[in-house]
């Protein structure tokens, strides 16, 4: 199967709505995103999705994947409650952040919540007590090795811990469920999930072999999207392909581990919404100053950067298109958002980014593959930017 040419480019109606659009403005592609997710369930039969609606938590975009059978991955009752009107049935729904409060454990149970993820003893007790009842899945760390962000360290616990934990939720009258991993996200390689799923295959072995059957596992996030370039300005190029093949195979292999019924849950951000949402912005100013080292330097200043829609720049370089200076002649710069925060610029120790020499206050930018966790990682307000507003296309209409 092919991915990169069906899915990389984005479609004819997302740029007639940015090519429309006279303001600022963030737009999510909803048939895009419908069609990445059932190109997800043809890669992964029979496995069942819950949306990390961290990574778009878009009225919109979330009535959609409920619509098409998605379940919904919480990280706070408000997420519970968001997704709830968004239309995720409760029994589609897991709690999967392992940080809460008593507080947030008992929001959620209240809510219906009744599958929480863990890692430690202290929370799962605190899950005994405030969802008495609940089935639990124990999240399994991972190095994160291969992933743009790692999200190791604060997530997740070593194998034998995870063994200990079950247990403990087992003695407490919750139900051992699961277990969990998140290979890291933006995960560019398949090594990554060939490494999970042994880690995941020596817990369900111990857990047999205590008497503790599972009924799932939750392969995480860390599917990558497929429209991102570096911080080198290199196109990722992620290994689809791959990818897939070798979580199908780590999936038909924990199946054989005696002792459990397995389902199998995943829970995408990026991959499902990143490449089907992009962000029209204009260009604020493009200087030629020069640095302490007296050389000239080109910097491109936009009307939005790290705070309000690109919060990713730290590993990214966005793909960048200035519809109204095609094939015009170009000069290499920093590319910087507006606010007065040096760290609202792209990544530019490892290449700069070639821009149109002529462009002027005002022009209108394009911004691709800018879709996932742009919302959700805007500022209130950071020196008077607001938030970008948000617009979506649905089959043809802005
Ligand atoms: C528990 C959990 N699941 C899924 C995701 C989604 O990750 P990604 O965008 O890499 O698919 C995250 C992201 O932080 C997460 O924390």
């Amino acid at each position: 199967m092919t991915h990169r040419a069906a899915h990389t480019e984005e479609s004819a109606s997302l740029l007639d709505a940015l090519a429309a659009a006279a303001e600022d403005q963030i737009v999510f592609d909803l048939p895009g995103i419908e069609e990445r997710y059932e190109t997800l369930r043809r890669e992964l039969p029979g496995v069942d999705v819950r949306f990390a609606m961290k990574a778009c938590p878009v009225d919109e975009v979330l009535a959609r994947l409920a619509a098409r059978g998605s379940g919904a991955d919480a990280a706070s009752p408000r997420e519970v409650e968001q997704a709830l009107s968004a239309g995720f049935p409760v029994a589609r729904m897991h709690y999967g952040n392992t940080v809460k409060s008593d507080q947030n454990i008992a929001d959620a149970h209240r809510l219906g919540i009744t599958v929480f993820a863990t890692d430690s003893l202290e929370d799962v007790t605190a899950i005994a007590e405030h969802a008495p009842g609940a089935r639990v899945f124990c999240r399994l760390a991972t190095t994160g090795e291969g992933a743009l962000w790692g999200l190791s360290n604060k997530y997740g616990c070593p194998p034998a811990d995870a063994v200990a934990v079950l247990e403990r939720a087992r003695d407490l009258g919750l139900t051992p469920a699961g277990l969990s991993v998140h290979v890291g996200s933006q995960q560019m390689t398949a090594d990554a999930w060939r490494d999970a799923f042994d880690r995941i295959a020596g817990v369900l072995e111990a857990l047999h072999r205590r008497g503790i059957p599972l009924d799932h596992v939750n392969l995480g996030g860390g599917l990558p999207a497929l429209g991102y370039r570096d911080k080198h300005g290199r196109a990722l190029d992620p290994p689809m392909d791959k990818i897939f093949a070798v979580i199908r195979e780590g999936m038909a292999r924990l199946e054989e581990i005696p002792g459990h019924r397995l389902g199998f849950v995943v829970e995408p951000g990026r991959y499902l919404i990143a490449d089907h949402g992009a962000i029209r912005a204009h260009v604020s100013r493009l200087s030629a100053r020069r640095g302490p080292d007296g050389e000239r330097q080109y910097w491109l200043y936009l009307s939005c950067g790290k705070f309000n829609g690109l919060y990713e720049m730290d590993q990214l370089q966005y793909r960048l298109v200035f519809p109204s200076h095609r094939d015009a002649e170009s000069v290499p710069a920093v590319v910087a958002g507006p606010t007065c925060d040096s760290d609202d610029a792209f990544s530019h120790e490892h290449g700069l980014i070639p821009v149109p020499k002529a462009l002027a206050s005002g022009d209108p930018v394009w911004v691709l593959s800018s879709g996932a966790y742009a919302t959700s990682y805007m500022t209130q307000g950071f020196n008077g930017f607001s938030p970008l507003p948000y617009t979506w296309i649905d089959g043809g209409d802005a």
